[in-house]
């Protein structure tokens, strides 16, 4: 670097892999996944999913990581160093996407973090009564409340990040994505032996492409680029402080295995559950916050069983928060030559700031915009638009104007063959930014 300090590293490329999966386990796997298959139909949906996962969600992961570990710069600075022109700007639209997206994914988790404590103190309760629903509702329309959730949230957040990447970001990683894991498994074991978890079983897991709409495509890519991080510079961020000799289509395929088994077994816990207390798989957004609740207090122990659950959630939340707020914090540390520590506060703190819009529009002191209030706008355009656009951007960059930088970057310079060089440079020339314009375009629906 350019004042002489040498740019950290991750410490081994286990710590890379579990940072980056870290990233994209998140809301997006255990909240968002279960209801967007409860919606769309279940196990088809699912098949689907992982088909473009494994196509264009690794294709697009590996672009970005070889964008990263070859500038070994932040989003920006990445495009900049390499091509310049009009490219950063790509770079930008990520920073600015992290901003909005962790401002409301900020208060999501502290929503998360709010019912750990409340599975002891009224939860359970108000669900036996039936009232979860009122009981979610009269908690999210209180800003007071869910600030101050948001606000510890986003504390350990910039802690983390303040830390920096071995001593934060990997330390945490390494001791969080396993904790996680075996939650997930201890949950499973109870769902699926639940008298009448069978029909759960079968929803997700046995096929019916009849129940296929043509809106499926959409919700399964728009799904995978959310749920693994990709379209703005996250993993582009986190490949900059990957050491040269690592092999980076190993790691893309370990992070999107990594993601999808998440996101599975987190469908293995929700359905049986659901189907077994004969709930509604499309719920939508309030199954894991109302839906779960009724199931859990239902079950003997409920109260541990659900702030197990929400544990689990927040745990998520949090290794892909840090690499929301990542993403801007190296910005303002490369480009701008700030501390790690100013970086962390004073952009951690801004974003919270700009989270608040979110949780004042939720109690409707702020006044909906065309349908949706505050949270769900900021979600629409960071998810529906600049995701996308990045995707396409930063898949075209390397199919056709970074061809054969990104050759040596995923090779290795020829010394370790990429057995599916030729595939994945089609991928990204034509298969992802087709099948990423057509998601942009039939989502654009306001
Ligand atoms: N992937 C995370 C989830 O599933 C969210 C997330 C973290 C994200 N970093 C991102 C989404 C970058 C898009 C881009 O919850």
């Amino acid at each position: 670097m350019s004042n002489g300090t040498q740019r950290e590293q991750w410490g081994s490329k286990m710590g890379f892999v579990l940072a980056a999966a870290g990233s994209a386990v998140g809301l997006g796997n255990i909240w968002r996944f279960p209801y967007i298959t409860g919606q769309n139909g279940g196990a088809a949906f699912v098949l689907l999913y992982v088909a473009l996962v494994f196509v264009i969600g690794f294709s697009v992961m590996l672009a970005e990581i070889a964008i990263g570990r070859h500038a070994q710069l932040n989003a920006v600075g990445a495009f900049r160093k390499i091509k310049g022109g009009a490219w950063p700007i790509v770079g930008w639209m990520g920073v600015i996407a992290g901003f909005i997206i962790l401002s409301y994914y900020g208060v999501i988790a502290g929503w998360t973090m709010a019912y750990i404590v409340k599975s002891f103190t009224g939860l359970m309760d108000a669900a036996k009564a039936g009232t979860a629903a009122d009981f979610f509702v009269g908690f999210i329309t209180n800003p007071g409340a869910v600030i101050a959730w948001q606000a510890a949230f986003m504390f350990l957040t910039i802690f983390i990040v303040y830390k920096g990447i071995g001593g934060g970001i990997e330390k945490y990683c390494k001791v969080l994505m396993p904790a996680l894991f075996l939650i997930l498994l201890v949950l499973i074991v109870r769902a699926v032996t639940l008298p009448g978890a069978g029909a759960g079983i079968e929803f997700y897991l046995k096929p019916d492409f009849s129940k296929l709409t043509t809106g499926a495509l959409g919700a399964a890519l728009g799904q995978a680029f959310f749920s693994l991080s990709l379209g703005m510079g996250c993993m582009i961020t986190y490949g900059s402080y990957l050491g040269k000799k690592e092999i980076l289509p190993g790691a893309a395929i370990q992070v999107c295995f990594i993601d999808t088994a998440v996101a599975f077994l987190a469908g293995l816990v929700i359905f049986p559950a659901v189907f077994a207390f004969a709930l509604e798989p499309g719920a939508g957004p309030g199954l894991t916050f109302i839906t779960l609740p009724n199931v859990f207090a239902q079950m003997p122990g409920g109260m541990v069983w659900s702030a197990l659950f929400f544990l689990l959630l927040f745990v998520a939340a949090l290794t892909s928060a840090i690499s929301l707020l990542e993403v801007v914090a190296a910005y303002f540390i490369d480009e701008m030559k700030w501390s790690r520590t100013k970086a962390a506060f004073i952009m951690g703190g801004i974003i919270f700031l700009l989270g608040i819009p979110s949780v004042l529009g939720i109690s409707g002191a702020i006044p909906k915009l065309a349908g949706r209030d505050f949270l769900d706008s900021a979600d629409f355009i960071a998810s529906n638009v600049l995701l996308p656009l990045g995707g396409i951007f930063i898949a075209l960059f390397v199919g056709w104007f970074w061809t054969d930088g990104a050759k040596q970057e995923v090779d290795n310079n020829g010394a370790v063959p990429f057995s599916l060089y030729v595939p994945w440079l089609w991928v990204c020339r034509v298969v992802a930014p087709l099948a990423i314009a057509y998601i942009l375009i039939t989502g654009l629906k306001w």
